[in-house]
């Protein structure tokens, strides 16, 4: 058996799942941080979020709104502000850190009683085969959050739960059957190219009830998620990574 590593480029997860016909199409396009691309990205898209390529626990996560021709917003999850478009890069770049950015096309996330959700799968390989082992639903704790992450205020709930009763639902089935399609793909994808056997997929539902992959955590935090899981998922989980770290 492989050993797990911790790989913590976004861009290198990313470019493996482009190249899969299907699956690309649950990606938001994501591309390097400059000039060029900042524009190009701002022409194509409504928002986009500008991020550090290794950043972690919601840091170093910038959103641009295109408001108008005249007007963009611009936040972290800390501040926001009304910009003139003239005057992105040099605002922006003064948000940035001394780090490799990516930019990539803004998912309209859809909210759970207003405010803006993801979702967590827990995907484990003991053996030569993925298996899906915790769920979690991470909602934000104000409408206008940048990041949904627990490390920045947003709170677990079971899936299920939110799957069922968040504000654009429409088939909980059918997207509950999407989601774990499509992560047993993701993980398939990435784990035939890189050596990992623990990946915490970051998921998430656009407004219109699409599905799509926001990223992989090759080290998830799951102390939290735990709580919102049933037993025999947590056993899942646990005897999965009892068997991965054994291996190390
Ligand atoms: N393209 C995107 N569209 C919408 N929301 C995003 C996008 N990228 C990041 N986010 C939000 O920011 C959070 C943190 O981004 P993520 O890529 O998971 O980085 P980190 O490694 O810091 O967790 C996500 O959980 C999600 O709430
Ligand atoms: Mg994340």
């Amino acid at each position: 058996m492989i050993k797990h590593r911790d790989i913590k480029s976004k861009m290198i997860k990313a470019k493996v799942l482009f190249k899969h016909p299907i699956v690309a199409r649950h990606v938001p396009k994501t591309v390097w941080y400059n000039s060029q691309n900042l524009k190009r990205m701002l022409d194509g898209y409504g928002s986009i979020y500008v991020k550090a390529n290794k950043g972690w626990q919601g840091n170093w996560v910038i959103r641009i709104k295109k408001l108008s021709t005249y007007e963009y917003e611009l936040a972290d999850n800390e501040v926001a502000k009304l910009i003139h478009p003239a005057d992105l890069e040099t605002e922006l770049e003064a948000m940035m850190d001394k780090k490799t950015y990516i930019i990539q096309q803004g998912i309209d996330l859809a909210t759970y009683k207003g405010c803006p959700f993801d979702i967590r799968m827990v995907m484990q390989k003991p053996y030569d085969t993925w298996e899906l082992t915790l769920t979690a639903a991470k909602v934000a704790s104000r409408e206008d959050a940048v990041v949904t992450n627990v490390s920045k205020g947003a709170k677990d709930y079971p899936l299920n739960d939110i799957i069922l009763e968040y504000d654009q639902k429409q088939d909980p089935m059918a997207t509950l059957k999407e989601l774990i399609n499509l992560s047993h793909q993701i993980s398939g994808i990435l784990g035939s190219s890189l050596p990992f056997r623990i990946i915490g997929l970051d998921m998430a539902l656009d407004k219109e009830g699409k599905v799509w992959f926001i990223e992989a955590n090759t080290r998830p935090q799951c102390a939290r998620c735990i709580l919102v899981n049933d037993k025999s998922s947590v056993d899942k989980f646990e005897n999965a990574q009892n068997i991965i770290k054994r291996e190390r």
